[in-house]
């Protein structure tokens, strides 16, 4: 059997790391995507390839901006050129703005925009242009980075917020338009310990936030990188009969009034 393939976008950090080196490590070939660093792209592609050594999974690291749809088009061309195939493209490349949610003077259009651009855009522009690759050993499989906030409307900004219930929207169409090829979900996770959050809040807030959310989860926990990349496992590989659904990593924070 040909070994399978994952793009995994923005995989240099955080969720998308944990996810690249669990379907390396599973012996997948996978595509570690970043916009602006190449450094940790570069480290987590050496992660990868040591991970995936044993069963001679390989790894290959595109830069590209998923905001783009020729920087989109230019890593499909690599993926085919390269491997030919593309079984699980893993959405997960995100952008935000952090703004309280009651400061509205705090956004403006193209903030909107912008956020929109990576988010929603850049999703769909990644599955445009796998789509041929992602049919080509079907099934395929789609997995959206969403949010709880897509669901809360909370978060750290309403830009954000409702780009992320786009995205849940863009899922739903998508698996309507691509079955039975491609099957498309979404992960809609709670507060993650990535840098995303701890470089946006700062360390005080930051600090503040997990104390907060451990208190109101159900769980009592806020999550790690590696329990969402499971759930892309699950997604992109095992729930063979689920497409067009949102599945919550959240450690039960939104069973709790908010
Ligand atoms: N952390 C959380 O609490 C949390 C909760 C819910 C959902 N999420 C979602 O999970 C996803 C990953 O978040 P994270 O916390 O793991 O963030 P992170 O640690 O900050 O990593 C973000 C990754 O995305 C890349 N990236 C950013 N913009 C990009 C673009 N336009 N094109 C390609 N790559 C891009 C970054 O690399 P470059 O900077 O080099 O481009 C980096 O590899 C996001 O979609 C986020 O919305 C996170």
């Amino acid at each position: 059997m040909e070994r399978k393939v994952c793009v995994v976008t923005g995989s240099s950090s955080g969720i998308g790391a944990a996810t690249a080196r669990l379907y390396a490590e599973r012996g997948w070939n996978v595509v570690i995507n970043y916009s602006r660093e190449a450094a940790p792209a570069e480290a987590v592609a050496a992660e990868c390839r040591a991970l995936g050594q044993s069963v001679g999974a390989e790894v290959m690291v595109c830069q590209a901006n998923v905001a783009e749809d020729a920087d989109c088009r230019a890593l499909a061309a690599a993926v085919e050129a390269r491997w030919g195939r593309c079984d699980v493209l893993v959405n997960n490349a995100g952008t935000t703005k952090f703004v309280g949610a009651r400061n509205l003077d705090g956004l403006d259009a193209e903030d909107f925009a912008r956020i929109y651009a990576v988010n929603v855009i850049g999703a769909f522009q990644m599955v445009r242009a796998l789509e041929p690759l992602l049919k080509r050993h079907p099934p395929g499989a789609v997995v959206n980075m969403s949010s709880i906030a897509s669901v809360t409307g909370m978060g750290s900004s309403v830009a954000y917020a409702a780009s992320k219930g786009a995205l849940n929207t863009l899922t739903l169409s998508l698996a309507r338009a691509l079955g039975p090829a491609i099957r498309v979900n979404a992960i809609a996770p709670g507060l993650v310990e990535t840098p995303w959050l701890q470089n946006g809040m700062g360390a005080e807030r930051y600090a503040a936030s997990v104390q907060g959310y451990k208190a109101r989860a159900a769980l009592a926990e806020i999550i790690q990188p590696e329990d969402v990349a499971r759930a892309a496992w699950y997604l992109g590989v095992d729930a063979v009969k689920t497409t067009g659904e949102w599945l919550a990593v959240d450690a039960g924070a939104k069973l709790m009034p908010m």
